[in-house]
């Protein structure tokens, strides 16, 4: 029996990969840049499920160049605003994501980034590089400290739990905005803010909110203003939920501390951005979930999505699963 056609937009963990190539027919994108937009409509052109990465815009064109025969999308990301998810659902087709396996990872990764720009580790790593380092000094690079700070979270979903437990371990106290719903958790000691509550008392701030319109920007100037002088940003969700310009003027002009970001607006981040001119900012190349264990466990997620879908089955894990009502 012939097996189902797929594209795989980039080289993925082989926990994922080897089960796509048993189950499938494999075309699999091996650059380390993502697939064109040419070479996508190209690519997909007659497959039953593509498998996509955070880096490919996949909307109602690709759906279409792909044919009508497209049965699932399985995108190996927690977040899935590179989909036009609705485009998706109009055509029936089940949309997959990766939930969950990453959670710890992330929230590991924003305590790090926290740390890094509150305590200038890169700062400190660059001076002694520099030949900066001549002697032990009692104002020299003076942080932010974690115990006793507020942290304020924006989005109390799975990662913003995981952080705020994290927090409880360094003796901080947790407050959180979530602008989706109420996400109480009687296991997470943490106290429901407003937005503007949360901008005012919070020593450091970490995102953890998708991309959606109203998420856009949601961090610009007028936000900025509210927060402490003192105060450290980290974004490890979506780079336009921080508009990078007033975040720019911001540091600049020191009205907070400083900033993490693993996520930028664009990405990559340009060389010449004006924002690496900064000594306030630590940026990371969106890596947060990069350790092995969980980018292996989001390519077998991402493979189980593919097959499942393949093999008309409900997605383990889909975002839209409102192409499934009769
Ligand atoms: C995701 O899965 O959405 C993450 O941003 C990848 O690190």
């Amino acid at each position: 029996m012939s097996k189902p056609k797929v594209f795989v937009t980039r080289v993925i963990a082989d926990k994922g990969l080897d089960l796509v190539k048993d189950f499938c027919e494999l075309d699999l994108w091996q650059e380390e840049l993502p697939p064109s937009r040419a070479e996508l409509l190209k690519r997909v052109r007659g497959v039953e499920g593509i498998l996509s990465l955070l880096t490919d815009k996949i909307d109602g064109e690709v759906m279409d160049a792909a044919g009508a025969q497209l049965k699932v999308i399985s995108n190996h990301a927690v977040g899935f605003d590179n989909i036009d998810v609705q485009a998706a659902t109009v055509r029936k087709i089940p949309v997959g994501n990766t939930p969950d396996v990453l959670t710890d990872a992330t929230a590991d990764f924003a305590f790090a980034l926290m740390m890094a720009a509150g305590r200038r580790i890169v700062e400190g790593d660059r001076y002694v590089r520099e030949g900066k380092w001549k002697t032990w000094g009692p104002m020299l690079l003076l942080g932010t400290e974690m115990k006793g700070a507020t942290l304020g979270l924006v989005g109390f979903g799975r990662i913003g739990k995981a952080v705020a437990r994290r927090a409880l371990g360094f003796d901080m106290r947790v407050i959180y905005y979530d602008p989706s719903e109420s996400k109480s958790d009687p296991n997470v000691k943490a106290t429901s803010v407003d937005f503007e509550t949360l901008l005012k008392e919070s020593d450091f701030i970490s995102l953890h909110i998708p991309l959606t319109p109203d998420t856009y920007h949601l961090i610009d100037s007028e936000a900025l203003s509210k927060m402490k002088p003192t105060a450290v940003l980290v974004n490890t969700a979506r780079g336009p939920v921080v508009d990078l310009e007033a975040l720019y003027e911001a540091l600049k002009f020191k009205r907070i501390f400083g900033a993490g970001l693993d996520v930028t607006e664009p990405e990559p981040l340009p060389v010449d951005h004006p924002v690496l001119t900064l000594d306030n900012i630590v940026i990371v190349p969106h890596i947060a979930s990069a350790s092995k264990v969980t980018r292996d466990k989001m390519a077998w997620m991402a493979a189980q999505n593919l097959i499942a879908g393949l093999k008309g089955e409900h997605l383990p894990n889909c975002v839209n699963p409102e192409v499934y009502a009769k």
